[in-house]
């Protein structure tokens, strides 16, 4: 018989035997080394199976071939990056997205797009956006979402000329001027993409020792451009010292000179949940779009990225697809329209997972815990006599280094990282090379801290 077929009758012992090797992976967790530091026995050029031998012998392959050789990204002490775990919940509904395998497009014939739309408002919530204002999609990351709001600011922008990028292209706009202080690098690469350019942005100046954008350096800029196509990236949580900008006043500058407001806020919307911390976000719902992402700190699995915009109907405008085959007249969003993609992952199912089963008390445990545990580090950092903290931690990141030059912290940072405890990623902050330790995952605790601790103590 066919293998398929033999597999679909044997699919609960595929199923026990996934949530067999799932449950090992997760309890190992806690132990496993953070990082693989050897996976060449796996071999990329191997010959293709020409038959196969059915899935449970294929998950035996993966336990041998794959499983040991990975990174425990999902674990409590990778804090590469801006890691998010994946919460019980929020894993059980991506399961049940792969297993389900809707094309979540739109409303035909599927409650999928109403669960998106619910879960859009959820995050408004959670965000502390109004729903009547935001409207959006779900990308596969912050840097879809940041192209989004490059491409629909550039149309809005040419319609308050009375010129249509999406039709004419973007020669037909030829002065779009980008203004932004600390853009993120997935920023810089939409730039890219969008036809814009990569070095088409007009740098405005920092605050003395942060990374938030100097509101009279960007007053300046906007009274001296000439451009009638002016968009403002702001950042809430730059990805290293997660400073905020002065949201209030940008969006201030921004009404005045006509220009379109984005924030970049992946990871920083959620600062929204903490009440010592909410404040940062204030004047965020006068964006006229907003990035976050839901794989960083709302902690549901890769991948899963967040865009919201006041001006739905651009998005709109600028992302359509008509074919025949494509057309419905159910009513409810059709998300085809909304982004890159047509063909669409049921994203939102695992967000509505995570949210009905934690709530928004359970979201914010994740980000008041992770902002504890990173003034923890720092403290313990700064009583330290070998090390240096760069910057007091405003969230969840904490950059420090060691006493030595450069070099030597470059050493030092592969020395702790070899200890398979902890992973940390480097940093330049104020010219000086650093490591970057992000916590953002729900499994994090103080007994991982100590551990952490102790790694670091025992390379130094
Ligand atoms: C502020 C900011 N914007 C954008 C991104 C890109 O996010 P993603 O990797 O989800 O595309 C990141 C990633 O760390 C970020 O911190």
């Amino acid at each position: 018989m066919n293998r398929k077929f033999e597999d679909l009758n044997q699919i609960g012992d595929i199923f026990a035997k996934v949530g067999d090797i799932a449950q090992d992976y997760l309890n190992a967790g806690d132990d496993a080394p953070v990082i693989c530091d050897d996976s060449s026995s796996f071999d990329p050029f191997a010959a293709l199976p020409a038959r196969g031998d059915g899935a449970l012998a294929a998950l035996d392959a993966l336990k041998q071939e794959i499983l040991p050789f990975l990174a425990t990204s999902s674990g409590p002490r990778y804090l590469g990056f801006v890691t998010g775990g994946a919460t019980p919940a929020a894993v059980a509904g991506d399961w049940i997205a792969s297993t389900i395998d809707q094309n979540a497009t739109g409303p035909q014939g599927s409650v999928a797009s109403a669960v998106e739309q619910q879960v859009i408002n959820w995050i408004c919530d959670l965000g502390g956006l109004p729903r009547d204002r935001f409207d959006g999609a779900l990308t596969t990351g912050a840097t879809a979402s940041n192209l989004l709001a490059v491409v629909t600011a550039r149309q809005w922008c040419g319609e308050q000329v009375g010129i249509d990028v999406d039709g004419d292209g973007a020669m037909a706009l030829p002065g779009f001027e980008v203004f932004s202080a600390t853009p993120h690098a997935s920023m810089i690469k939409d730039l890219s993409v969008s036809g814009v350019g990569r070095n088409n942005i007009v740098r405005v100046a920092t605050d003395p020792g942060t990374e938030a954008m100097h509101v009279q350096d960007l007053a300046d800029k906007l009274a001296n451009s000439t451009s009638k196509a002016k968009m403002v990236i702001a950042s809430a949580g730059t990805v290293n010292a997660t400073d905020f900008d002065d949201l209030v006043a940008i969006a201030d500058l921004c009404a005045a000179y006509g220009a379109w407001l984005h924030v970049d806020a992946a990871f920083g919307l959620f600062a929204a949940l903490d009440h010592r911390r909410a404040h940062l976000l204030t004047g965020i719902d006068r964006a006229d779009s907003i990035t976050s992402d839901g794989h960083k700190w709302l902690n549901v699995p890769y991948d899963c990225g967040i865009f919201l915009t006041r001006q739905i109907s651009i998005l709109e405008k600028c992302f359509r697809a008509f074919a025949p085959y494509l057309t419905s007249d159910v009513p409810g969003n059709n998300y085809i329209n909304r982004g890159v993609e047509n063909s669409r992952r049921f994203r939102a199912l695992p967000i509505w997972m995570a949210i009905t089963a934690y709530g928004r008390e359970g979201c914010a445990d994740i980000v008041m815990r992770n902002c504890d545990q990173a003034r923890d580090l720092a403290h313990w950092v700064v009583d330290h006599d070998d090390l240096i903290l760069l910057r007091d931690p405003l969230l969840n990141v904490v950059m420090f280094c060691g006493r030595g030059n450069d070099d030597a912290n470059r050493q030092l940072l592969a020395r702790i990282n070899a200890t398979g405890k902890v992973f940390f990623t480097p940093t330049i902050y104020n010219d000086r090379f650093g490591f970057r330790a992000a916590f953002s995952n729900w499994r994090t605790r103080d007994q991982d801290l100590a551990i952490i601790k102790d790694a670091i103590h025992s390379v130094l």
